[in-house]
């Protein structure tokens, strides 16, 4: 990147007559527009962390600040906490050097501060250094102004005479100081993803982690909320420190109270069974770790990712998002051309803007009919589309829409040529067989063949097509048994961050070949929903589960993280696929349509009304879609209250134009009517209201215009009594 200027701070720590002085006044403020995040260096030259929340205008007094704290109670506050020494807690770095000591000491070097090419973004890389083992770290901290996002990862390099060895490497860590720390945090299960979790931390650890590779988010999340001096969740007020790793494979968050009542939080790829050697002269990048503080509340924690994930970090914040029909729920693996041109044209006639071909449309020797065999083999099944990938592109292009298709390139069945001719390439332990999952086995990404492979993949399918805009990349299994050929018998622990730099390294060659064509991630639905992978892609798949109730969880804790522009939302058959449960199709549409809108069912067995529900809910989706891309969101309660019903509103940046989404999920009785408040308007200016998804008004304030600090203040009450009621309102500033 440019830079426009670089204030240099401290070059080296002088000592001097001053020294002690000037160490002491050594305060590093990283800013945003309405954040701090205060580091200073103590009189034994640690660095300590001091502040993250409000901002902070001057803190140089933090010098002048006393932790109260004996040395031999522990080193609390450590803005890296090495294992060693006079440390107690969870290390963020623990290294055996090279003459097989355990303990390492980190002293502040020095600080240089950057702005960017946008001046919108500061970056400020803090040094750190063990003299006396000659390990270096740099702590290196970028914050983004106006968006209150201040991303950190650390460098470490080894300077010793010899290899080292590196047990904890986490990205950064933050001790903070309040009364009482609300933890909410996801977890779940496949078809179950994003489900909501709130503790009440006390004192001890509490770590959330993957340990399973590739599907990482299926069960947990490496991203969290921190509540302040409250056990209540709160979405509009009080302060909240939100953190979100961005690491496609095993992560560990790691919660600490300790006896001064006092919260580290470590974020970072997991220590577990991931011993990773740097040889002499060597260096390790840690992942990014994503921080953001509100005082607003969970909502404002979430608008700050929101519009960074937009702005700076996903591969096309901005860019088109087709509503589509997917193939895969509508036909599984039975089709031939004519089926899928026949949902084309049904596609088409609903006023969808893409079509996209799922699992199923390649393999000869080993026919993908089922999921039992084909993997791997990505040549198109002659038997079932002789006219092959290209006509079906062209025919979607010429109905008007675009064409995607779906590969699983990190996997194959055993029955594959790929898997008959490359035993070698498969993940396995020496010693023992490797197991079966989906019926099919994982492909070691930390082989530099592999990672050719992958990409050819990727490079070949979009080879049998120039009209194909659009791939949905699965991952229907995680890794087992781990181990890898590429790796000698003592470095295998590598395994778990080679085959993350392995898949990033393939993603950033697609990327440089790709970069305009929309790439989905999708691992069984949600098992890739993280910043690490969204670098690189433009949408996840939340959920297999496509089912109306279910999704309104899921997409309300996806929410929580992760912009509306990137949750892949269908509206799919009933008896739902997944769960039996039947739901109506307004209510199906009315959930599917505050994400990124496609569907995905078979539109032959719709009736003529359903679909001409489905063309008039696509039609105003289009209108108002710029609004849920975009525009901040602002959540009403959540489908978790006990009053069973909540909503949701995306208001534009500049305020004038907003859509209110509500929704009952229980039965509420005669006498309850729900009530809306809404937020994120203006309350100086006046609104006026559109139902839209009816055939005619049905509540006292549609086509009405009312203030904004009424709605604010007081909201609006709406009728939803029965269970899958719901109502979209387009609002707009007079
Ligand atoms: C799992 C995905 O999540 C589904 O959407 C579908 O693509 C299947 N795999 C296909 O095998």
């Amino acid at each position: 990147m440019k830079l426009s200027s670089i204030i240099t701070a401290a070059a080296v720590l002088m000592l001097s007559a001053f020294g002690a002085e000037a160490e002491n006044s050594r305060v590093i403020n990283i800013r945003t527009e309405k954040s701090s995040l205060v580091f200073s260096v103590n009189p034994d030259g640690m660095l300590v962390c001091d502040h993250y929340g409000a901002a902070i205008g001057d803190a140089s007094s933090f010098s002048l600040r006393k932790n109260y704290i004996r040395g031999d109670h522990g080193t609390p506050y450590a803005a890296y906490p090495a294992m060693g020494g006079r440390s107690f807690g969870e290390p963020a770095l623990a290294v055996t050097h090279r003459n097989g000591d355990l303990n390492t000491e980190l002293k502040y070097v020095s600080h240089t501060t950057e702005t960017l090419q946008d001046n919108n973004i500061s970056e400020t890389t803090i040094s750190l250094a063990d003299s006396i083992q000659g390990l270096e770290t740099d702590l290196v901290f970028t914050a983004y102004w106006k968006q209150n996002i201040i991303t950190a990862h650390t460098v470490i390099r080894n300077r010793e005479k010899g290899d080292i060895t590196l047990r904890s490497f986490y990205s950064s860590a933050l001790p903070i100081k309040a009364e009482k720390y609300l933890l909410t945090h996801l977890y779940g299960a496949w078809a179950r993803e994003a489900q909501v979790d709130r503790t009440v931390l006390t004192h001890g650890t509490k770590s959330i982690e993957s340990r399973k590779g590739v599907r990482t988010t299926h069960t947990e999340s490496p991203a969290f909320m921190v509540s302040l001096d409250t056990d209540r969740f709160d979405e509009n007020n009080g302060d909240v420190i939100a953190g979100a790793l961005a690491w496609s494979g095993n992560f560990k968050l790691n919660f600490e109270v300790d006896e001064f009542n006092i919260l580290t939080i470590l974020a970072g790829a997991n220590p577990y069974a991931s011993e990773y050697r740097l040889k002499k002269g060597e260096s390790f990048t840690t992942p990014e770790m994503i921080w953001t503080f509100s005082a607003e509340g969970a909502g404002g924690a979430s608008r700050n990712l929101h519009r960074w994930a937009r702005d700076y970090w996903m591969h096309s914040g901005s860019g088109t998002v087709p509503s589509l029909l997917n193939s895969w729920e509508g036909a599984y693996f039975n089709f031939d051309a004519k089926t899928l041109t026949d949902m084309i044209d049904d596609a088409a006639s609903m006023g969808l803007e893409m079509f996209v071909l799922d699992d199923g449309w390649f393999g000869n020797k080993y026919p993908r009919n089922n999921d039992k065999a084909g993997l791997g083999d990505w040549d198109v099944n002659k038997e079932k589309l002789p006219e092959g990938i290209d006509y079906l592109a062209s025919y979607a292009h010429e109905k008007g829409l675009r064409f995607g298709i779906w590969i699983e390139p990190e996997m194959v069945n055993p029955k594959s040529e790929t898997a008959e001719k490359h035993p070698d390439w498969i993940v396995k332990g020496a010693s023992y067989e490797t197991t079966l999952i989906r019926n099919q086995w994982l492909l070691d990404m930390s082989l530099p063949a592999v990672q050719d492979f992958v990409f050819n993949v990727f490079d070949r399918t979009m080879s049998l097509s120039d009209k194909i805009d659009y791939i949905k990349w699965d991952a229907n299994r995680h890794v087992e048994n781990a181990g890898s050929n590429g790796l000698p018998d003592d470095r295998q622990s590598e395994f778990w961050i080679r085959y993350v730099q392995g898949f990033y390294n393939v993603m950033e060659r697609i990327r440089k070949k790709y970069p305009d064509v929309m790439v989905q991630a999708c691992a069984s639905g949600g098992g890739r929903v993280e910043y690490g992978a969204l670098k690189y892609f433009d949408e996840f798949w939340t959920s297999d589960n496509t089912e109306a109730l279910s999704r309104t969880k899921i997409q309300y804790g996806t929410s929580l993280f992760f912009p509306a522009n990137v949750i892949g939302s269908h509206v799919s058959a009933v008896p739902n696929h997944q769960t039996g449960n039947i739901t109506p199709l307004k209510f199906r549409f009315d959930i599917a349509c505050s994400g990124r809108l496609g569907m995905e069912l078979q539109p032959k067995h719709m009736t003529d009304d359903e679909k001409a529900f489905a063309r008039k809910a696509i039609e105003s989706y289009k209108g108002y879609r710029d609004i849920i891309m975009n525009g901040d969101l602002w959540r009403i309660g959540s489908p978790y209250d006990d009053c069973g019903y909540y909503g949701m509103m995306y208001v534009s940046e500049d305020k004038s134009k907003a859509v209110l989404f509500t929704y009952s999920i229980k039965y509420q009785s005669r006498t309850v009517i729900p009530q809306f408040r809404l937020r994120g308007l203006d309350p100086e200016r006046s609104y006026h209201f559109k139902e839209i998804n009816v055939d005619k008004p049905r509540f006292w304030f549609d086509g009405k215009t009312l203030p904004g600090d009424l709605l604010e203040a007081k909201g609006v009450n709406i009728p939803l009594r029965g269970i899958y009621e719901s109502a979209v309102f387009i609002i707009e500033a007079e």
